[in-house]
């Protein structure tokens, strides 16, 4: 595990790890992981389905280890995720984000983030969906995938989890902006230059702001959106 790490918990069953996190009073550069979540919590309210082979964790660290916005050290966590599968031999190569912290592998979704803020830590918590499979009866926002869907192959979640940290951690730490930069988040995200909606407005989204939001173009007037989900992308 990343030296800067001081708890590790690996619990078989949790109702929700960063549920856990919030409960406990772990110090920052905690993780708690688990192998299946029997209440997984997306964002929004939503709930985040955990079966077995998937990948659940929260991380707790303290606010005050980066200058950056939260909301760009958010993204910048999942763009280490893109990194990440980009980087995997014999995995696709198609892995986009959608606005705010969605993964996505050839636009349907393989992981998701979601993240608190309580005095001085942040507690952020991600599922990534690799050696798992899905119900084609349940009815999800965006379709699902999995990386071992993707990638023909099964995958080791430690080896996944240990390589996250080793980018996550020194970028977050010693980052004076390059890494989280919008232009880094903006290359990737799949939303960008299209027509979107978003909060039940539609426009079309043209860049990622300062503190992490939305940039929008609505009726010829620039619109900043700080919190929302992007409901629908117009595919071309
Ligand atoms: C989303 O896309 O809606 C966010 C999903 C976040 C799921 C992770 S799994 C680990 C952690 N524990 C939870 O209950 N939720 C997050």
């Amino acid at each position: 595990m990343h030296p800067e790490i001081k708890t590790h918990l690996y619990l078989p069953e949790s109702i929700s790890t960063q549920e856990y996190l919030r409960q406990s009073s772990l110090p920052p550069w905690s993780i708690v992981r688990a192998s299946i979540q029997t209440g997984g919590r997306g964002r929004n309210g939503r709930r985040w389905d955990s079966p077995p082979g998937g990948l659940y964790y929260s991380l707790r660290y303290p606010t005050e280890v980066s200058s950056q916005p939260p909301a760009l050290q958010i993204m910048g966590g999942a763009l280490c995720w893109l990194e990440l599968l980009q980087e995997l031999p014999e995995t696709p190569k198609d892995f986009s984000l959608k606005w705010p912290n969605d993964l996505l592998c050839r636009g349907k979704k393989i992981g998701g983030v979601l993240a608190e803020q309580h005095a001085d830590v942040i507690d952020v918590g991600f599922g990534i969906n690799v050696n798992n499979f899905f119900d084609e009866l349940a009815n999800y926002r965006l379709p699902p995938i999995s990386l071992s869907e993707a990638g023909g192959r099964r995958y080791n979640l430690d080896d996944l989890l240990a390589r996250w940290l080793e980018k996550f951690i020194p970028a977050l730490c010693r980052d004076a902006g390059s890494f989280f930069s919008r232009r880094r988040i903006q290359d990737k995200l799949i939303t960008l230059g299209r027509e979107v909606v978003v909060n039940g407005k539609r426009g079309k989204a043209v860049g990622i702001g300062e503190q992490g939001e939305l940039i929008m173009e609505m009726d010829g007037k620039v619109e900043l959106i700080f919190a929302g989900d992007v409901e629908e992308v117009q595919q071309y």
